[in-house]
């Protein structure tokens, strides 16, 4: 068909939905898988690196595939609200696709620690947000427990259905590179990203689609890092807010997905997460949130190490768009805007001090 209209039409029949089932839709997916050229390049590596831009989703991160598929199910059940803790992406995804359906979104966020893109689009959808003096781990905690006594049904990645619809990124990358990557690289917070890649990689291998699956690697930021630890954190720490988390929901199935794959978690500091995010932006021309920046930031040096060895086929996920998070954007540019008179002389000024020879 020609009209795109969505990952659970794309992938019905992998998907558990049924054959009349009312699908909430905002025409998620279908993302482009960009291969970088100047990067690697510049690494002098020779490896072929395709980022996923799940920016490009309808609320700009890969939540929406999740989001599709609970909140369809959710519908069906008779739902009639959602609720969710989140670092901020979840609750927009949330908050759209329950306008969406016509119903009610609760989202639970970290007082002062969501990027604004993300808290504007809560708003705007129409959820009711809840605002705690408490992390990501505290709200996730307090939904399960709410979940309990009121009529709501929890939308985090631990809804199996968010998995569900989350593993069609992996269908997607084995669809237009005609086999699996060698490495999937991606950030991890809550670890249901990384599980529902697995799982997809897994299914089509099951079905003979592919005879490789990639090796997983998982890339925390250091002050939130609880799989590099081995153990929960209790006060996550980074710039990256996305990945905020220090008490992963998916904590074993991310686990299984290190082992089986014979991947690796890793750590990147904050300000190798800043400079990848820069990187990215300035030689490809592609606008990822920080925490969607860890992966690249952590294969980047991988394959710098050899760890990652030349003619290797690696995927990064960039989870989320730049525009989520202008304040972070704007605070590390440090290129400087030039504010100069409205006259021809002095814009022709700005341009001759500028061009780089
Ligand atoms: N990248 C971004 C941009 C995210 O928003 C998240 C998670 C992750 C990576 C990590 O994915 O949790 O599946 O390991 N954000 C959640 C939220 C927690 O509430 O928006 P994960």
């Amino acid at each position: 068909r020609a009209r795109y209209t969505g990952l659970i039409d794309k992938y019905r029949d992998r998907l558990p939905v049924h054959d009349d089932t009312r699908v909430i839709s905002l025409g998620e997916g279908n993302t482009p898988l960009i291969r970088l050229n100047n990067i690697p390049r510049e690494l002098g590596r020779e490896v072929d690196i395709y980022v996923k831009y799940e920016g490009l989703n309808p609320t700009g991160s890969f939540k929406d595939r999740g989001m599709t598929m609970a909140v369809t199910r959710a519908v069906e059940e008779g739902s009639r609200a959602i609720i969710c803790a989140s670092t901020g992406n979840t609750s927009a995804s949330a908050a759209a696709y329950a306008a969406r359906a016509g119903i009610t979104a609760f989202v639970l966020i970290p007082e002062g620690k969501i990027a604004h893109g993300k808290l504007a689009q809560a708003m705007m959808h129409g959820a009711i947000v809840i605002q705690i003096r408490g992390n990501f781990d505290r709200g996730m905690q307090l939904v399960k427990e709410v979940a309990s006594k009121a009529p709501v049904t929890i939308v985090n990645s631990i809804n199996p259905y968010r998995i569900q619809g989350q593993k069609t990124a992996a269908f997607e990358i084995i669809e237009e590179l005609e086999c699996a990557p060698d490495f999937h690289c991606l950030p991890v917070g809550n670890a249901g990203n990384i599980t529902a890649h697995w799982m997809g990689y897994s299914e089509y291998h099951a079905h003979g689609i592919v005879n490789t699956r990639p090796r997983m690697c998982g890339y925390q930021a250091s002050g939130a890092a609880p799989f590099l630890e081995g153990k929960m954190v209790d006060q996550p720490e980074t710039i990256a807010t996305a990945i905020r988390i220090g008490h992963p929901q998916s904590w074993d199935k991310a686990w299984g997905a290190q082992q089986e794959s014979q991947g690796w978690f890793s750590a990147c500091s904050d300000e190798e997460i800043l400079a990848a995010q820069k990187l990215l932006a300035e030689r490809e021309g592609v606008f990822c949130e920080p925490a969607s920046a860890a992966a690249l930031a952590g294969s980047i040096r991988d394959i710098e190490a050899g760890k990652i060895p030349g003619g290797s086929k690696i995927v990064c996920t960039l989870t989320g768009h730049g525009l989520k998070d202008p304040d972070t954007a704007i605070a590390q540019s440090k290129a400087p805007v030039v504010t100069v008179e409205a006259s021809l002389e002095s814009v022709q000024a700005a341009i001759l001090e500028n061009l780089e020879s």
